[in-house]
């Protein structure tokens, strides 16, 4: 196969969504104190710390095709976050997991986007006790997002390499998903401005990182590198170590320095939003004239693993119904 054709994804065979279960839902669904509500009408309370403080957590959740993608490992993770922020979920763990169902099942999704978000809600008005905050579950579906889109992972995508170091590990903790992320906004406006599409950071001794919602893989020659700590522990990068262990291709986990990145024969982006992403530029060198043929083999078989419904739970396209006649 050529590297254009391996670049593709499976078009959705099966199709088992249907029709919003209202029209109100076709640009999203939302969970909020137990409803089901649109997307676009979702709102937040102005005093819950989850907005005043950054004081939350979420796990993003894909569906493709009908199939979630690792729910129980994004279900680990998210409870994983709670612990090590303090937090105590008000809803079970298969009460979550019925809720990721039924926003899907209610917008009528194949393809679908999900959040669960923990807040740490407020303390009585008052009080800046943080003990006495009473933590809040919120969640929302909307249509796959694309980090980038498939004619841009086509060409490869231009990368810039943030002046800004990430928020340090030992102030935030990487394992967390968190929305610090003014680091990455900035230095997205800063990639922006420099003709990039998105950016990576560093930690500050001149390794690279993560970025806005990605993990980062070099490749240099029959060497592998992906970053050993002070990053999201990604649901994709998981994946694709998977697929390479499988493979029998060693992949390390070790410190990747910026230069690394710049000499690399391939270079590819892991996420949730959007699967395995081609760098074909960074810092406006081109590293490579269009997408490699390792990157091109990784993406296709993290597409095939998902059509095949590897790690894969159907969604109950049932789900949404009772909770939307209770209401
Ligand atoms: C900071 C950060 N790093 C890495 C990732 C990639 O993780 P995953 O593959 O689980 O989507 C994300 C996902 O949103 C992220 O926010």
């Amino acid at each position: 196969m050529t590297t254009e054709q391996l670049l593709s994804w499976p078009a959705p065979s099966r199709s088992r969504g249907r029709e919003p279960a209202d029209p109100r839902f076709a640009d999203g669904t939302a969970w909020i104190d137990g409803k089901l509500v649109p997307v676009a009408e979702a709102t937040l309370p102005l005093l819950d710390w989850g907005f005043l403080r950054s004081d939350a957590c979420q796990e993003t959740i894909s569906a493709w095709d009908g199939l979630l993608f690792r729910l129980d490992d994004h279900l680990d993770r998210f409870w994983r976050s709670l612990e090590r922020l303090r937090m105590a979920s008000p809803l079970s763990r298969e009460e979550v997991r019925g809720v990721v169902h039924s926003l899907i099942a209610a917008a009528g999704y194949d393809n679908a986007y999900v959040q669960i978000i923990m807040t740490r809600g407020r303390p009585p008005i008052g009080s800046r006790d943080i003990r006495l905050c009473a933590n809040r579950f919120q969640a929302f579906c909307i249509p796959y997002v694309w980090i980038a889109t498939p004619e841009v992972q086509q060409r490869g995508l231009h990368v810039h390499v943030g002046s800004r170091h990430r928020v340090p590990a030992a102030s935030v903790d990487p394992m967390v998903k968190h929305y610090h992320w003014l680091d990455f906004e900035l230095g997205l406006l800063e990639a922006f401005d420099n003709g990039a599409e998105t950016v990576v950071l560093t930690d500050g001794h001149g390794n690279v990182l993560e970025g806005p919602g990605f993990n980062i893989f070099v490749r240099q020659g029959d060497r592998l590198l992906t970053p050993r700590t002070g990053m999201l522990d990604g649901m994709t990068r998981r994946t694709v170590m998977e697929i390479c262990a499988d493979a029998g291709i060693q992949v390390e986990e070790t410190d990747v320095p910026v230069e690394a990145l710049l000499a690399a024969d391939e270079a590819f982006l892991t996420t949730t939003a959007g699967g395995v992403l081609p760098v074909t530029s960074v810092g406006g060198r081109a590293i490579r004239n269009g997408p490699g043929p390792f990157t091109a083999q990784i993406h296709a078989a993290y597409w095939q693993r998902r059509a095949d419904g590897w790690h894969g739970e159907p969604v109950d396209y049932a789900a949404a119904s009772a909770i939307l006649a209770a209401e």
